[in-house]
């Protein structure tokens, strides 16, 4: 079944409703609701795409929003942290704002400290998205964005599609698909800062978290967190999370705490399990599946309670986690690493699905 608008649908059975979520840039931002028929629920605004919430039970039945997000769109537009959003053209960093394609040099806005990050001043996640394609059965909403020729000095009218879809397995799965005019570095992601006891007073250190990656992409010595080139064996190193490791264990020997993207042992194209992340306290525990070759595991570092939920409760240090499914930081100026570059013609197509149980 196909729709647009569900009024009669109130978000507590299973589908997906949508309701106002107020204006940005001068066009109406909607928040919709999906529904399993499990009781999980994930909202979704049309503005950066966020999820603002994801609520599922814990062991006890108790239920409760597992990412860290606001009730309202003022929220949002006070610019915190990426909290949820689609994030693009290119997630991560870009060294210096620079980069060649063939013959041509491009200068991209700079918005961390000499680098671009997350697409730069205004990136996919300050932006409207167009909601299109609306499904019930299995509540899916597809978000839609045309990032022009320039915009944020990228080449190329790009054309983005966001599909995501809450299965009565209680996965949320992202489908990024995206085509451009002009070749241009794409890098897709969600920045979704988990934290699965569901409450923010509580700091993600007691998770438990498995990488699948024998290596990561060490950086630089100043603290701007560009990959050197290299790639480092984990192996003896706090970045080793082949087996799961409580995340607060070893954080202390890494210089203002994880930030860093881990190479995946990638076996084939496919869509692969590559984190495995658990809490006791609620018993919950999130997999990872994807078919990027890397992820960004960002132990939220720099939350540092400025900003606040709804009800005044700050957003502190190590209260949300994210991993950030992707292609490595500073690609394009990395030969070695896997390309980052959509050609005309082709299609960028990658998928990542965060499968909840608990
Ligand atoms: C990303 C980056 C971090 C930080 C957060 C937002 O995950 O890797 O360094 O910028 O976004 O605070």
């Amino acid at each position: 079944m196909s729709c647009t608008n569900t009024a009669t649908n109130t978000g507590t059975s299973a589908g997906i409703s949508k309701q106002p979520f107020g204006q940005a840039d001068a066009k109406n931002v909607d928040l919709y609701t999906l529904t399993n028929k499990n009781g999980v629920q994930v909202k979704i605004s049309t503005y950066g795409g966020v999820v603002t919430s994801w609520v599922t039970p814990d062991k006890n039945g108790k239920a409760s929003s597992i990412v860290l997000g606001f009730d309202s769109l003022s929220g949002y537009l006070a610019k915190p942290p990426y909290f949820g959003a689609l994030i693009g053209r290119y997630g991560n960093r870009i060294a210096n704002g620079k980069f060649k394609i063939g013959d041509s040099s491009y200068t991209l806005a700079t918005n961390n400290g000499r680098n671009s990050l997350h697409g730069g001043n205004k990136g996919f996640d300050k932006v409207v998205w167009t909601a299109g394609a609306v499904t019930d059965s299995i509540p899916s909403l597809e978000l839609s964005y045309l990032s022009k020729d320039g915009e944020e000095g990228y080449p190329g009218n790009l054309s983005v599609k966001v599909v995501y879809t809450l299965t009565n397995d209680n996965e949320l799965e992202i489908t990024y698909d995206a085509t451009t005019d002009k070749a241009t570095p794409v890098n897709l992601t969600n920045h979704s800062y988990f934290n699965l006891t569901g409450d923010h007073a509580n700091t993600i250190l007691d998770h438990q978290l498995q990488i699948d990656a024998d290596y990561y992409t060490p950086v630089d010595s100043d603290s701007t967190l560009i990959p050197t080139g290299e790639l480092k064996a984990v192996k003896g190193t706090p970045f080793d999370f082949t087996t799961a490791h409580r995340i607060g264990e070893r954080i202390d020997s890494v210089p203002g705490g994880y930030d860093h993207n881990f190479v995946i042992n990638r076996k084939g194209d496919g869509l692969q399990q590559i984190a495995v992340l658990t809490d006791t306290l609620s018993g919950r525990k999130l997999e990872v599946y994807t078919t990027e070759p890397g992820v960004q595991f960002y132990s939220g570092n720099f939350l540092d309670g400025s900003f606040k939920d709804s009800n005044g409760k700050p957003f502190n240090k190590h209260t949300g986690l994210c991993l950030e499914t992707q292609h490595f930081p500073n690609s394009p100026n990395e030969p070695k690493f896997p390309s980052t570059i959509l050609q005309p013609g082709a299609k960028y197509h990658t998928v990542t699905k965060y499968k909840i149980s608990w």
